[in-house]
């Protein structure tokens, strides 16, 4: 098991290049797989969570070449995906199981798709639901979790959903089963939610008409392949852009990094506490829109009750979130919250207790979390196997007292492989090394 130690952090200064963007790397592998021709994808993640994505693919015959800088996924067209020969294991990644879920429901072969234990205990009923009603059979635990046994159907029907839950995921699984589909669907989301899905599904020449974030897809269109240039993730350099607008002195660039407006709320929230950030050289990749991201310290972030519209559109980065509150003056509450309660961890829970490891007054509520900004002193924090939780409380240890300990860190390759070298390299003094 992996440990970081983070002693002291000196300015944040260069310039840094994020990893690739983990929902829009699970959704290139996932169209493309489908797809007709070879799609290549540049940027793409290589962290655990989008292997599991590529393995799937691969147990049912679809070939994918990993070369250094490039991925081409061979695609087997809409009809083309083989039966696997055994389970599924889909680890730590909920993307991959929620989604896939959505393609495989509408197959006319067994799939069986299982996951760790913290994916074993993650809500799975949601993404049922709208499949069940159109027409596909799937059986779940007893808990509504992961295994999840999806039987062969003979065809799906279209639907007319609201997706009731503000969740990608459950609007992703819904309308990539809607891709399988003879007949017209409507997907209508009352929540915004991240939009990869359709901005990629439009790329690869679906059929899908959004108006709003709610989409109208007409299936059996055959998608073909595409040219794809992942962006850096917008999730990943958040923990920088906080690390920078909380140790004095620092000046950072992020180059290339996704700023889908579904995605960047945290920049608004951090504007709202007196951040300073600007965007250059912003531009369009693969229909997503990108930029290079210029943080500077600008003095003491304060206090701010979060708006609850930016939930959404920060929901993976109410973490690091939390630690620029606890470095703020005065209080920062944050409501709104529940779903933080059934991601890798129960992230309100797993932020609450290390930041009161780390002397910050917190009180946990149902839905939020209130932090009355402070002094971190150093201390041991537990990730809760949750790679957010170990990437934001790094980030901690930069401007606490003393030695902050991170345990549970391997977590980290989900999502961002070469955190703890990327954030040494910025100037934050972090050590990983193996549990003693
Ligand atoms: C994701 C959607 C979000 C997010 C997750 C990735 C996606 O989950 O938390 O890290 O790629 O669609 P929900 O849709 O469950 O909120």
């Amino acid at each position: 098991m992996t440990e970081y130690s983070i002693h002291s952090s000196e300015p944040l200064s260069g310039h840094l290049s994020v990893p690739g963007d983990k929902s829009i790397s699970h959704r290139a592998v996932m169209l493309g797989a489908i797809a007709r021709g070879t799609t290549r994808v540049t940027g793409l993640l290589r962290g655990d969570d989008v292997q599991r994505t590529i393995a799937a693919f691969r147990a049912c015959g679809v070939q994918i070449d990993e070369t250094q800088g490039c991925v081409a996924i061979h695609g087997a067209g809409l009809g083309g995906l083989k039966a696997p020969h055994e389970e599924i294991y889909l680890g730590n990644s909920g993307t991959s199981m929620r989604l896939l879920t959505g393609i495989f429901a509408a197959q006319k072969f067994a799939t069986v798709l299982t996951g760790d234990e913290s994916l074993s205990r993650r809500p799975m009923r949601r993404v049922i639901r709208p499949l069940r009603a159109m027409g596909a059979d799937i059986a779940l635990t007893d808990d509504k979790t992961a295994p999840i046994h999806i039987r062969p159907i003979e065809r799906l029907n279209p639907i007319n959903w609201t997706v009731n839950v503000a969740s990608a995921q459950v609007k992703s699984a819904i309308l990539l089963a809607c891709l399988f589909v003879n007949g017209k669907s409507r997907v209508v989301n009352p929540h915004i939610t991240r939009d990869h899905t359709g901005i990629m599904l439009r790329a690869f020449g679906s059929d899908i008409v959004k108006s709003g974030d709610d989409y109208v897809l007409t299936g059996q269109r055959e998608l073909d392949a595409q040219i794809i240039d992942v962006p850096g993730d917008f999730s990943s350099a958040a923990f920088f852009i906080v690390a920078a607008m909380i140790v004095p002195g620092s000046e950072i660039l992020l180059r290339n990094v996704g700023l889908n407006l579904t995605r960047t709320g945290l920049l608004s929230a951090l504007n709202l506490m007196g951040g300073s950030y600007s965007i250059e050289n912003r531009r369009m990749m693969s229909l997503e829109s990108v930029g290079d991201i210029r943080v500077r310290y600008s003095g003491a972030l304060k206090g701010i009750e979060v708006p609850q519209n930016l939930v959404s559109l920060m929901v993976d980065e109410i973490p690091i979130l939390a630690i620029a509150a606890a470095a703020a003056k005065g209080t920062t509450v944050l409501s709104g919250c529940e779903e933080l309660r059934v991601k890798e961890s129960d992230r309100l829970d797993s932020v609450a207790r290390g930041l009161a490891a780390l002397g910050i007054e917190v009180e946990e509520r149902p839905d939020g979390l209130v932090i009355e900004g402070g002094t971190l002193r150093g201390g041991q924090v537990d990730s809760f196997g949750d790679h957010r939780i170990a990437m934001a409380f790094a980030v901690a240890g930069a401007i606490a007292e003393d030695e902050v300990k991170i345990i549970n860190c391997d977590c980290v390759n989900t999502s961002f492989p070469g955190f703890p070298e990327l954030a040494g390299k910025s100037g934050i003094g972090i050590e990983a090394h193996a549990d003693r």
